[in-house]
């Protein structure tokens, strides 16, 4: 068995932003609601002529010149998504295209926000066992696509971005030390998208209901994921025989800055030791750890052997944590 980390990483924003003040003029509600309810003041969000892959393309290229690696070198694309640019080719199948690395493998993941800490756990087996040697893993979103923006209720929470890590071989003991994966399906009502799919194809009835929107039970999710980030966080580090005072660093998914700081008190963690950018970019689902990670390493935030905790918490509902050592 090899020891797999990561090599490098990379992250895409589109340009375009929405603040809350411009939300003001959108729907009724107000810059101190949004602020003092989630943490968030503003959102990137796509124009109309980029789609996921294109925001997950300048990730994978950003992760791959970081990691100093050739895309021919690339043997997996994994792509974590809800928003994928159409059903079908993959999000993956355009990347790979699109960064010419012809001898990957690719395939889209569905676990909501969740998506990224799923797909690095499952590029981590193939090079774990020797199978492969270059995984790219991306989390990309393009939310704003599929919000409802006269919905007060959901337009606030949510912003669009792309991150991208590269995973290969690394040193003994040192990279992901251990991972942690779940999912409640029984309770997946209290966040989803109905529409669109082969329950309820596209039509005018899914138009005229907006079904095809994000549909969100805002206070049942917020009690699920406090609850959930802590014991995920927890159960990453009991795997790997380590307590919560060996936490260096925590990337938690940045839904809400009322979550994350819950949750970072459940796992006694000062906010100095936890990194939160969703003041700029808001909830970018699969996208929040892998562009949080990616800043925290440009940022200097994390170091040479830190421990660090990935956490996250979505739609489905599942959850996932990763201890690394860096
Ligand atoms: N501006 C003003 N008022 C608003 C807004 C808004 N943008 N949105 C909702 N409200 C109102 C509601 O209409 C409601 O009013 P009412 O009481 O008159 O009906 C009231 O505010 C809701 O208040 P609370 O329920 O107390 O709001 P809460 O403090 O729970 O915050 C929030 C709501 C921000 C949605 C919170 O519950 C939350 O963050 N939940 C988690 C959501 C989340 O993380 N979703 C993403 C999951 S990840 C994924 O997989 C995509």
């Amino acid at each position: 068995q090899y020891s797999v980390g990561i090599g490098g990483t990379g992250s895409a924003l589109p340009e375009k932003e929405i603040t809350n003040l411009d939300l003001e003029k959108m729907v009724d509600t107000t810059d101190e609601w949004i602020r003092t309810r989630t943490g968030i003041g503003s959102r990137r969000v796509a124009d109309e002529n980029t789609a996921t892959s294109d925001l997950s393309t300048e990730a994978a290229r950003k992760a791959l010149a970081d990691a100093d690696l050739n895309p021919e070198d690339v043997d997996l694309i994994i792509v974590a998504t809800v928003t994928p640019d159409m059903a079908f080719p993959s999000t993956a199948c355009i990347v790979q295209k699109n960064i010419g690395a012809t001898k990957a493998a690719a395939f889209d993941l569905e676990a909501a926000c969740s998506g990224f800490i799923y797909g690095m756990t499952i590029a981590e087996q193939f090079i774990k066992n020797g199978v492969y040697k270059n995984a790219l893993v991306i989390g990309a979103e393009t939310l704003s696509k599929i919000l409802n923006w006269e919905d007060r209720n959901t337009c606030v929470l949510f912003g669009d971005g792309a991150g991208a890590v590269v995973l290969q071989r690394t040193e003994e003991g040192m990279g992901i030390l251990s991972s942690y994966l779940g999912a409640d399906g029984a309770s997946g009502d209290v966040l989803t998208q109905p529409a669109g799919g082969s329950r309820i194809p596209a039509s005018e009835f899914s138009l005229e209901n907006k079904l095809h929107y994000v549909q969100m039970d805002g206070s049942e999710v917020f009690k699920f994921a406090v609850r959930v980030m802590g014991r995920a966080a927890k159960e990453a580090l009991s795997r790997a025989g380590y307590d919560l005072e060996d936490i260096d660093f925590l990337i938690p998914h940045q839904a809400n800055i009322r979550i994350i700081e819950g949750s970072a008190k459940r796992l006694k963690l000062p906010m100095d030791k936890v990194y939160v950018n969703l003041d700029k970019y808001g909830n970018m689902s699969a996208a929040s750890v892998p562009v949080a990670l990616d800043e925290a390493v440009r940022n200097g935030k994390i170091k040479k052997n830190d421990l660090v905790v990935l956490v996250a918490f979505g739609g489905g509902l599942t959850w996932g944590s990763t201890l690394l050592k860096w």
